[in-house]
Formats: C-alpha cells, sequence, structure tokens
C-alpha cells in the first residue's frame, strides 16, 4: 500500500505517493524524475547510486527512500553549476575519466563527499575515499586525475 509523503532532493520539496519499502535509488528514478543516479549492482557493491544523504555518500539502493525524509538528498544533477559543468565533471571530461559514463555520476558524489570534508587530499586518500564506487572502464587513474585536478583548483 502507498503511502504520501515528502522528500527534498538539491533544495526542492517533492511529494512522494509510494510504497514504504521502496529504496531510494528508484523513488529519485520514477517518482522525482531524476534518472543521474544509476542502477548497477542494486546490492550495495558498485557505487553507481550513490547520493548525498545530509552531506554523507550513501549507496541510495540499499537505503529506503522513506528513511530520508527531513533529509537534505543531493543529485548528481545538484551539483551543476547552473548551466555549467561542476569541475568534478569537466576534469573528468578532460582528464579521460569517462568513458561509458555509467559510473560517473556515483563518482561524483563520492569525490564531492571527500573533497567537502578534505579539500587536499592525497591520491592514497582519493583511491580510500572512491573505494565504493567501481569502474570496468578506465582503470581509475584518470579518474584519480580528474580529483586530484579539481582539488589543485579549489
Ligand atoms: S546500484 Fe547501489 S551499490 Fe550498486
Ligand atoms: S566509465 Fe564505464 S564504468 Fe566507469
Amino acid at each position: 500500500m502507498n503511502e504520501t509523503y515528502e522528500l527534498e532532493v538539491n533544495g526542492v520539496r517533492y511529494p512522494i505517493n509510494a510504497a514504504m519499502d521502496r529504496n531510494l535509488l528508484s523513488v529519485l528514478r520514477t517518482e522525482v524524475g531524476l534518472t543521474g543516479t544509476k542502477e548497477g549492482c542494486d546490492d550495495c557493491e558498485c557505487g553507481a547510486c550513490m547520493v548525498l544523504i545530509d552531506g554523507q555518500p550513501v549507496n541510495s539502493c540499499s537505503y529506503l527512500a522513506a528513511q530520508a525524509q527531513g533529509r537534505e538528498i543531493t543529485t548528481v544533477e545538484g551539483v551543476l553549476d547552473g548551466d555549467n559543468l561542476h569541475p568534478l565533471q569537466r576534469n573528468l571530461l578532460e582528464e579521460g575519466g569517462v568513458q561509458c559514463g555509467f559510473c560517473t555520476p556515483g563518482m561524483i558524489m563520492s569525490a564531492q563527499a571527500l573533497l567537502t570534508r578534505n579539500p587536499s587530499p592525497t591520491r592514497e586518500e582519493i583511491r580510500i575515499g572512491l573505494s565504493g564506487n567501481l569502474c570496468r572502464c578506465t582503470g581509475y587513474q584518470r579518474i584519480l586525475a580528474a580529483v586530484e585536478r579539481t582539488a589543485a583548483e579549489s
């Protein structure tokens, strides 16, 4: 049975009418209509579904949407700088850290959380900060370089 509640996503309040056992990933994609957050494993393994909840990176496939009531949810759509790319997005593109792009939204959310708590991370700290995000295309080095470059620019 559906219940009605509200979620705040990227600073906007959305009314939700959904079953209480729906995960946040599916509610974001199908009820809120923000499809930047991806479903990979649906089992808390790949990080493709990473969003921020009150600034903390969370795998949204393994988090009940109803539990996010009253919290601030940020998705990859929320890190855009107006019509401009976020520096992480631009640097991922320019450093060659994007191939198929499926992991990219989740990488951006984990990197964003890392740079907020540690604006000048070492490469090892970046590696640890992104350790919950799998990429089957790039070999990771270009992604690490993009995050390093973003930190150096800010
Ligand atoms: S889809 Fe959530 S961790 Fe893979
Ligand atoms: S670019 Fe394809 S999974 Fe990372």
